[in-house]
């Protein structure tokens, strides 16, 4: 049921807003407009922006087609709004909400996998897919902790099972999942080794790895043979060589691969369990990252901030991030 969101703060005069709309096939097709502000369903509020991060799924949405389609359902000649992540202050709520009311400071992963529109000066979020953030949390931290660091978490503790005692191997460690899988599995208090090239190893081992392997100069399964635990970001010989990696009975966590054909051969002669991992916005799991980020266990490492009018610079920048998040600020 659509309900009209009952306005505070004199947000009722203004009926539309800017964003980014999407009008082709890639990054400059995205176009500043002014549609009306999202109405509310039950159970959302709406977040009058102040941050957005970027993923690469925003970039494979614009360019992909069938990617697109899977996410925002086939075209109807509505505005295309992508973006998921996103920080700011509660200004609405639905009659149904009793959890969130206006003023609090809230993020998270909206509504992934689906219409997030969080490329908005406002956004309609479900209640129960947000967090509050915690004092001493810039909007742009946060807005970074969102589908990046949800993934690090449920892929590592949900599905890979993430223990203590593990060794814990992770590809892409300077990405923007990577960064955030890295603090977690050391907040388990796991030995961690990361993978990256060579200008990003320092910033991962500033995030807390035991050791990092440069992947261009060696093969990190000649260095690691008996991980108990491997986060594998980029699917393919990547994938299949992670089973060399991981000890006999050991798990490996795929965000990128299923596990088929040869890698599932591979894996079940070594006893090993593969999870192919798909995220989900899940507030619970954004929780456990609003507490993480609290107690200091967690930080994002946030490559550069831009303005909102230049979105698709960020975007555009993001293939060719040296390490951390990109995130956008909306004034
Ligand atoms: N299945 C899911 O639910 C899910 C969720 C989130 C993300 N993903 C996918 O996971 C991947 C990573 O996401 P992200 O947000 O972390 O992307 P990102 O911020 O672009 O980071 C990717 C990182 O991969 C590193 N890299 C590139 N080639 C590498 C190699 N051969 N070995 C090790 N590291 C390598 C790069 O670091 P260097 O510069 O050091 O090379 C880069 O920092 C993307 O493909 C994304 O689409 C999937």
């Amino acid at each position: 049921m659509q309900t009209a969101p009952a306005q505070t703060h004199g947000e009722a005069v203004k009926t539309t807003m800017q964003a980014f709309v999407l009008e082709g096939n890639d990054i400059g097709s995205l176009r500043l407009r002014t549609p009306d502000k999202p109405k509310l369903a039950a159970g959302e509020v709406l977040i009058r922006t102040k941050a957005i991060s970027l993923n690469p799924i925003d970039i494979i949405a614009m360019q992909v087609e069938a990617v697109r389609n899977h996410l925002y359902g086939a075209p109807d000649g509505s505005d295309i709004i992508l973006g998921w992540d996103v920080a700011g202050e509660v200004v609405a709520t639905d009659p149904s909400v009793t959890k969130l009311k206006p003023g609090d400071r809230v993020f998270g992963c909206i509504k992934f996998p689906g219409k997030g529109k969080a490329y908005a000066e406002y956004v309609a979020a479900p209640n129960d897919q947000l967090a509050l953030i915690p004092d001493g949390v810039t909007f742009e931290s946060a807005a970074a902790a969102g589908l990046a660091a949800i993934t690090a978490y449920e892929a590592l503790v949900d599905s890979g099972k993430l223990s203590k005692d593990d060794k814990v191997l992770i590809h892409g460690a300077a990405g923007g999942v990577g960064h955030f899988a890295v603090q977690i599995a050391k907040s388990f208090g796991a030995y961690v080794i990361g993978t990256a090239s060579a200008g990003n190893l320092d910033f991962v081992k500033s995030m807390g790895a035991d050791e990092v392997i440069d992947y261009q100069k060696q093969k990190f399964e000649d260095v690691v043979r008996d991980a108990d635990l491997v986060l594998d970001s980029l699917g393919e010989e990547n994938l299949l060589r992670s089973i060399d990696a991981v000890k006999e009975g050991g798990r490996v966590v795929s965000l990128k691969g299923g596990f088929e054909g040869e890698v599932d051969k591979k894996a079940k002669a070594k006893g090993v369990t593969g999870i192919r991992f798909g995220v989900h916005s899940n507030g619970a799991d954004q929780q456990k990252i609003a507490d993480l980020l609290a107690s200091g266990k967690l930080v994002s490492a946030i490559y550069k901030i831009w303005p909102f009018e230049d979105l698709p610079k960020a975007c555009e920048a993001l293939a060719k991030v040296g390490y951390g998040k990109v995130v956008v600020k909306v004034d």
